[in-house]
């Protein structure tokens, strides 16, 4: 089992903790890229000092190889973009050929995110990464909403509940759930992933969207229907933080729509313990470094030595 990873370089001065801890996952800073926004790090790695980031998460894999949904499969909007990209990826027998090797040398904490069509699926590819070098935990992306089926577990909180607790026993990583906005309820989610045994809540997945060419009267995405994401939906997932951290003691990992320093420090303040940095990537890819930079005095300005001290902090 390795669910720590030192960074050696950290840039932070020495009487500030930059260290989070999510449940059993040891992280040397709060920055981490989300799934899907990043590749597989290695397409990344002349643009950011990987071993600085406090977790990557390659894009989801899933038990067999597959082709994603028809193009056009992104499209830009006002302030974001909507994608149905369909979870196209090799599988996770590939993933881990070809692409945990690599992943495993830049000594930074690797999250892998799965997805299964069924809660069997899930709980094999646990298995399969439980022991594998390098991989520090799991996210179960439960929350995708470009595949058929693909939110049951992320609406319906029995099987959320069941779908987490049975990751967990089926391995010794630590295991994050990685949960969608699209449920009336955020906080009944977040009650049964954390029930369950979830190490950590990652907050939020893309929000339902719709984009339409009216001219030729067709929906301008392949899949008609897919997920926004971007500062558009930065008010949407800091209310879902703030709802989740109300009802749950788990750490919460907050996404959505964060792009600058502001961005980050509202999250922590607001009740996440991390973040993930999605959309920013594609037109900012070296704004993870940037907030690394900045983190310390952001923390200085609040009188805190540490981010622990500043998360959930917020004054309703
Ligand atoms: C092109 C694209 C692909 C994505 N693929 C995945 C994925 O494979 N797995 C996943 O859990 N989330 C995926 N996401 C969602 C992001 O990880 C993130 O949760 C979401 O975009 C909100 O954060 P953001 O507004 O900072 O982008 C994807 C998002 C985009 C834009």
């Amino acid at each position: 089992m390795n669910t720590a990873i030192e960074n050696t370089n950290s840039i932070a001065p020495p009487e500030v903790d930059l260290s989070v801890q999510l449940g059993r996952l040891h992280l040397t800073n709060p920055v981490m890229v989300a799934s899907g926004t990043f590749g597989y790090a290695r397409e990344m790695a002349h643009l950011v000092d990987l071993s600085r980031l406090g977790g990557i998460l390659p894009k989801t894999v899933t038990k067999q190889e597959r082709q994603g949904n028809a193009p056009w499969r992104t499209i830009e909007t006002a302030a974001g973009m909507l994608n149905s990209i369909g979870l196209d990826n090799d599988g996770i027998d590939a993933f881990l050929e070809n692409h945990q090797p690599y992943l495993t040398t830049l000594g930074t904490a690797i999250v892998v995110s799965i997805a299964g069509r069924t809660q069997d699926e899930f709980v094999e590819m646990c298995q399969q990464l439980d022991g594998v070098p390098g991989v520090a935990a799991i996210e179960l992306n439960i929350s995708c909403p470009n595949v058929s089926g693909g939110v049951d577990f992320g609406t319906d909180p029995n099987m959320c509940e069941q779908l987490v607790a049975a990751c967990r026993g089926a391995c010794e990583l630590p295991i994050l759930a990685k949960l969608t906005p699209n449920v009336t309820s955020i906080q009944d989610m977040a009650r049964a992933a954390s029930a369950a045994g979830a190490d950590a809540l990652s907050l939020i997945n893309t929000c339902q969207g719709m984009a339409v060419d009216w001219r030729g009267r067709k929906p301008m995405l392949g899949n008609v229907i897919g997920g926004l994401s971007g500062p558009a939906i930065k008010p949407i997932a800091l209310r879902c933080v703030y709802q989740a951290a109300q009802v749950v003691d788990t750490p919460i990992i907050g996404i959505g729509g964060i792009a600058t320093l502001d961005d980050m420090m509202e999250f922590l303040v607001t009740g996440a313990s991390a973040v993930q940095l999605g959309t920013v990537n594609f037109y900012n890819p070296t704004v993870s470094m940037t907030l690394l930079d900045a983190l310390p005095a952001a923390l200085a300005e609040l009188g805190a030595k540490s981010v622990a001290e500043i998360v959930g902090t917020l004054r309703v």
